[in-house]
């Protein structure tokens, strides 16, 4: 659930990782062992000429490389009658420098694992309709075409040899969705890139052209990490017919192999939207015969507006898709402009659920649950309006009374019930409560199958009813991964403490053979967003446990500007970047010093990637920096006016409450390269920074190290060529 912009550390889009997307994660973490080894290098240091004392590192402790080489799992998909669920495994080896995966059956009643297939070639597994054996998935191959990719049908029984290929797909198409009609063929939804004219996008077909040139003539050059092009993401329809076949024999399923772009007819029209978008950006109607999708407004420019609208269209690609909640829908609610996500069809087919910010600019505003009736087309209901919680996923109940919202809470993200027909006043029900939800799905009983994550663990599996709670656990990583074995629930806490102006959460968390009676260095942890949080879940890039294991006792405090603490808390850091958080940072120094004899403050380094990049830098200037003995920023600005170079230029105009000429004080005020800062510069410091961050272009990093050095600061600066902004 990416609420924050300048980092996104969504346990959705970090923890289930992919089979597709995990080589690139791997490189990520990297990063994560050379700030925790240049950590311990200057601590090093710090002990030879200070002579500090020394660092307590258990035998048992987390190392940065055992963390990259734990196996990554994905979310676990029950099957209809809730017996088994499929779930993919990825591992990074540092003896191939290779990421093998494969994917497994677990027996949801015994919690035992069996693997299906290591085939590289297969992707996105998931269960063939009502059947309980039955399996489609994307085969990253194509025979004919290259570049391209096939749907194949398959059976858990015998994996092998009952597959068979149903569709060619013309281009590396993925999102696989799909709907079993009345007539029994499957419709089916996937997405990829798309040319304007609305033909999928292949790369391996297009001849490198003679010149890299790039001309623009409008604002949107480029986004994330990625220079943008007159091609966008679009979704395709197809269908896979069900070939009777004569007494006996088995049925199959066969495509002519034509595809329906369902976006491309509206101009302007993109989904899903990059670079977080997936499949949850789209749904497919139980019938087969509607979609749903979310869009940015065609209509406005994208870079200065976060509005996006929710989108109606028939499968067959018959009717030009259709705004339910844009500027002239006769439904759309009063004074709701801002980003619309998550459509979620009923049961039966005839209402949509979904969520929508309410501001036009400000990503990080309270998503609220709505309810649209189809085929009555000016009806739209608000669900539990005045509910200060931002719901991140909705799904129905089977019955179609209920939603159940996965929603970041207290440094969670939990499960809640939300009747169908509540009203505003409404509050919902959680019925999860530690770690963080990455995926829920409905089972046969009513509970649900809960793939989370949390502190101590990569991956729990576990069953929760509403109204009841946890019924059940499946799978526990840490029972089966060796280097997982020694972590458990107490490696962490939580307190609050008295910030700047309310109660600010903060976690701690220690290191392996943590002994209350021994001193410990500090290692102070800085979120990104701003809006954002520091949860109880688990990272491969900025782990507490592997930080901690290194011999700190980690502090990783949600100040000013944090998520999932109600609204008022995240939005008061918008033009106040270095005020109320920073004091709320240096408040929770203070607690820390005073209350926690086991921590030596004195022995303390601070990192933060992001906001908390830019943090660690104002930090540097200002008298916070002079209590620590080390500081890391990853991917922080630093000139203030270079600001106006980013690419969603939404967030700045947000965050600095105006344009970059007509308040360009709002872009000053906390700019940690003014003079008067500068010459406070002091602690060491390391500087991470890589080249395809287009929100905070390497010059922010390249500046700071320049100014650190100039200073005669101790400083170090890490960049990857070909790494974005995380
Ligand atoms: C897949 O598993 C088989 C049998 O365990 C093994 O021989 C093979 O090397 C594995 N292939 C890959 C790509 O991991
Ligand atoms: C994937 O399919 C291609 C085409 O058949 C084949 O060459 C390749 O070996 C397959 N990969 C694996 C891991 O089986
Ligand atoms: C993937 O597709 C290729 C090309 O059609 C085929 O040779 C290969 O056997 C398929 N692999 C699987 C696991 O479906
Ligand atoms: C669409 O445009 C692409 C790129 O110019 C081209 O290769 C393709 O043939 C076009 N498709 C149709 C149906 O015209
Ligand atoms: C392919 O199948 C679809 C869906 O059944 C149908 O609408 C379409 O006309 C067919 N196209 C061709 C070229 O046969
Ligand atoms: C957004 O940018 C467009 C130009 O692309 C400009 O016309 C418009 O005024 C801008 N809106 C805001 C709110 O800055
Ligand atoms: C709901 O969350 C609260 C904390 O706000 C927790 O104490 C409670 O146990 C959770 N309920 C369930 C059923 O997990
Ligand atoms: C809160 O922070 C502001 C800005 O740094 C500061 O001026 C003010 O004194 C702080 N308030 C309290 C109660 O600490
Ligand atoms: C932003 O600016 C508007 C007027 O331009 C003002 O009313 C509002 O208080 C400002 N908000 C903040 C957070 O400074």
């Amino acid at each position: 659930m990416p609420t924050s912009s300048l980092c996104v550390w969504s346990p959705s889009t970090y923890i289930s990782v992919t089979v597709r997307r995990a080589a690139r994660l791997v490189l990520c973490t990297f990063l994560l062992s050379c700030v925790a080894a240049y950590l311990i290098d200057n601590m090093r240091v710090f002990q030879l000429t200070t002579a500090l004392g020394s660092i307590i590192v258990s035998a048992t402790a987390l190392t940065p490389e055992q963390l990259i080489a734990a196996p990554r799992r994905s979310d676990a998909i029950p099957n209809p009658s809730g017996e088994v669920a499929l779930f993919s495994t990825s591992e990074y080896s540092f003896e191939t420098h290779a990421t093998s995966s494969w994917w497994s059956l677990l027996d949801l009643e015994t919690g035992k694992v069996t693997q299906l297939t290591n085939d590289s070639n297969v992707s996105e597994l998931t269960w063939l309709g009502s059947t309980d054996s039955g399996l489609l998935y994307i085969n990253g191959t194509n025979a004919e075409i290259p570049g391209g990719t096939e749907i194949w049908v398959s059976d858990t029984s015998d994996f092998v040899n009952s597959a068979y290929k149903a569709a060619s797909l013309p281009a590396p198409l993925s999102g696989l969705k799909t709907a079993i009609t009345k007539s029994g063929d499957i419709n089916f939804l996937v997405y990829g890139e798309s040319w304007p004219n609305g033909t999928a996008y292949n790369k391996e077909l297009v001849a490198t052209p003679l010149s890299s040139a790039r001309i623009h003539d409008s604002i949107y050059v480029r986004h994330w990490d990625t220079w943008l092009t007159t091609r966008f993401n679009a979704i395709f329809s197809g269908t896979l017919k069900k070939k009777r076949a004569g007494p006996g024999a088995t049925s199959a399923y066969t495509s002519n192999g034509s595809l329906k772009n369902l976006v491309a007819g509206v101009k302007n029209l993109e989904s899903p939207y990059p670079p977080f978008g997936d499949a949850s950006d789209y749904d497919i109607s139980s019938d087969g015969k509607l979609v749903a999708f979310k869009s940015k407004a065609p209509e406005l420019p994208r870079a200065n507006h976060t509005a996006s609208y929710i989108y109606l269209v028939p499968h067959d690609g018959s009717n030009k898709a259709v705004a339910i909640n844009g500027p002239d829908s006769p439904g759309t609610p009063k004074d709701i402009k801002g980003d619309s996500s998550s459509p979620v069809f009923s049961p039966d087919g005839r209402h949509l659920a979904y969520l929508q910010m309410e501001d036009i600019s400000y990503e990080s505003d309270r998503r609220t649950v709505y309810v649209h009736t189809i085929d009555s087309k000016d009806t739209i209901r608000t669900l539990a309006k005045n509910w200060d919680r931002s719901p991140g996923a909705i799904k129905w109940t089977a019955d179609g009374k209920n939603l159940v919202l996965n929603t970041e809470d207290s440094a969670r993200s939990r499960l809640f019930l939300l009747p169908a027909d509540a009203g505003n006043d409404f509050k919902p029900k959680n019925f999860t409560d530690g770690g963080s939800v990455a995926a829920y799905y409905g089972l046969p009983s009513g509970e649900y199958l809960v793939s989370s994550s949390a502190i101590h663990t990569s991956r729990t599996v576990y069953t929760a009813k509403p109204g009841e709670g946890v019924t059940g656990v499946v799978f526990s990583a840490n029972e089966v991964d060796p280097a997982l074995k020694n972590l458990g629930p107490s490696d962490a806490d939580e307190f609050y403490y008295k910030g700047n102006w309310t109660d600010i959460h903060s976690w701690i968390v220690y290191p392996s053979g943590f002994d209350k009676s021994k001193t410990y260095p500090l290692l102070f942890y800085i979120h990104g967003g701003p809006q954002g949080s520091w949860g109880d879940s688990w990272s491969t890039r900025w782990n507490y446990k592997v930080f901690a294991d290194q011999g700190y006792v980690v502090v990783a405090p949600n100040p000013t500007g944090s998520t999932g603490f109600g609204d008022k808390l995240t939005d008061e850091i918008a033009n106040n970047w270095g005020s109320y958080p920073y004091d709320d940072l240096v408040k929770c120094w203070e607690h820390v010093r005073d209350n926690f004899d086991f921590i030596d403050t004195s022995r303390g380094v601070a990192a933060g990637a992001s906001y908390g990049g830019f943090m660690i830098n104002w930090i540097q200037g200002n008298p916070l920096g002079r209590e620590f003995k080390a500081l890391a920023s990853h991917d922080g600005t630093f000139v203030a006016d270079a600001k106006v170079s980013t690419e969603e230029l939404w967030f700045m105009e947000h965050e600095f409450n105006g344009t970059f000429w007509d308040n360009r004080e709002n872009y000053r005020r906390f700019d940690p390269s003014a003079p008067e800062h500068i010459k406070q510069f002091a602690t060491p410091q390391l500087v991470i920074h890589s080249d395809l961050d287009y929100r905070l272009p390497i010059s922010e990093g390249l500046a700071l190290f320049n100014i650190l050095q100039e200073r005669g600061v101790p400083s170090r600066l890490l960049s990857f060529p070909d790494e974005n902004h995380w």
